[in-house]
């Protein structure tokens, strides 16, 4: 496995892998890797010749008061796991390589990035699409992967593809990676590891309530009533607050007030000690 800290260097690497098989398949992550980034890879390697995947803790989508300085960086544990899942190569620009002096270009995805995490993190969906589009365009890949546990991201960055064209990758060949959860449900994220061993285990009523309610909506219960009861479920389990718990369309992330015919999706960021997490699941057809 290689590794490209410039953009010289990752130009060079990536033309050398097309020409021991042509298509690359793309993982953008933002490191501290655990099984959920490993199942993005293992989806990747099993439809492209080559994986490249990118690790960038990208600061532009970290708002002023969130964890940008105490995100995990662990370069060479993620490079040790990458080599096993058989990648081909790791992108690790700094951030000067990312954005030089004067760059100026901010890629704004509309409708699709105003509510849920876009609401509650200002900025955040345009820091994601720019740093995104970037990436795409340097590393040019066939098929880029991303999980499903940040659907909204996945709406956003598909949106993007759809809207702007883009041919590598076509919006077609941008995949979802069901979400990957640890054995009591929490679905897998880097920020788990800020939790305590007593946060950690409350965490996990965040799944359970959301599964109940899932249930109680495909049984044809009131969806105001249901997401309300799922709200007081989440906070009585030891959250500190919700900031969004929404039953919305899976294609135009549109929030729903009754299970139309159309797929749904339940939507749910939550902070428990200082952490915010999110959460979704298909509901229905979804
Ligand atoms: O999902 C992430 O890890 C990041 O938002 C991404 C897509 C790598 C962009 O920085």
């Amino acid at each position: 496995m290689k590794t490209a800290s410039t953009l010289a260097d990752l130009r060079a690497q990536t033309q050398e892998l097309r020409q021991s098989g042509p298509t690359i398949g793309l993982v953008p992550t933002m490191g501290a890797l655990h099984e959920g980034h490993l199942a993005l890879v293992r989806a990747a390697r099993a439809t492209c010749d080559h994986v490249v995947v990118s690790i960038f803790v990208n600061p532009t989508q970290f708002g002023p008061n969130e964890d940008l300085e105490r995100y995990p960086r662990q370069l060479a544990e993620d490079c040790a796991m990458l080599e096993v899942e058989g990648a081909a190569l790791v992108w690790a620009p700094d951030i000067a390589e990312m954005y030089p002096p004067g760059f100026s270009t901010t890629v704004s995805v509309g409708e699709v990035s105003e509510d849920f995490c876009g609401a509650s993190r200002p900025g955040h969906f345009d820091g994601v699409a720019t740093v995104v589009l970037k990436l795409f365009n340097q590393v040019q890949p066939d098929m880029a992967f991303f999980g499903e546990k940040d659907f909204q991201q996945l709406a956003v960055i598909r949106t993007m593809a759809r809207d702007l064209d883009l041919v590598r990758p076509h919006v077609d060949s941008i995949i979802g990676v069901p979400i990957v959860r640890e054995a009591d449900g929490l679905a897998m994220s880097s920020r788990n590891r800020y939790l305590s061993p007593v946060l950690r285990e409350a965490a996990a009523v965040l799944p359970l309530a959301m599964q109940e309610a899932v249930a109680r909506i495909e049984d044809g219960q009131n969806v105001t009533r249901t997401l309300a009861a799922l709200e007081d479920e989440i906070l009585g389990g030891g959250f500190d607050g919700v900031d969004y718990a929404e039953l919305a369309d899976a294609e135009t992330l549109k929030r729903l007030e009754a299970l139309g015919e159309s797929p749904a999706r339940l939507l749910v960021a939550a902070r428990i000690g200082g952490t915010r997490l999110i959460d979704n699941l298909a509901v229905g057809r979804g």
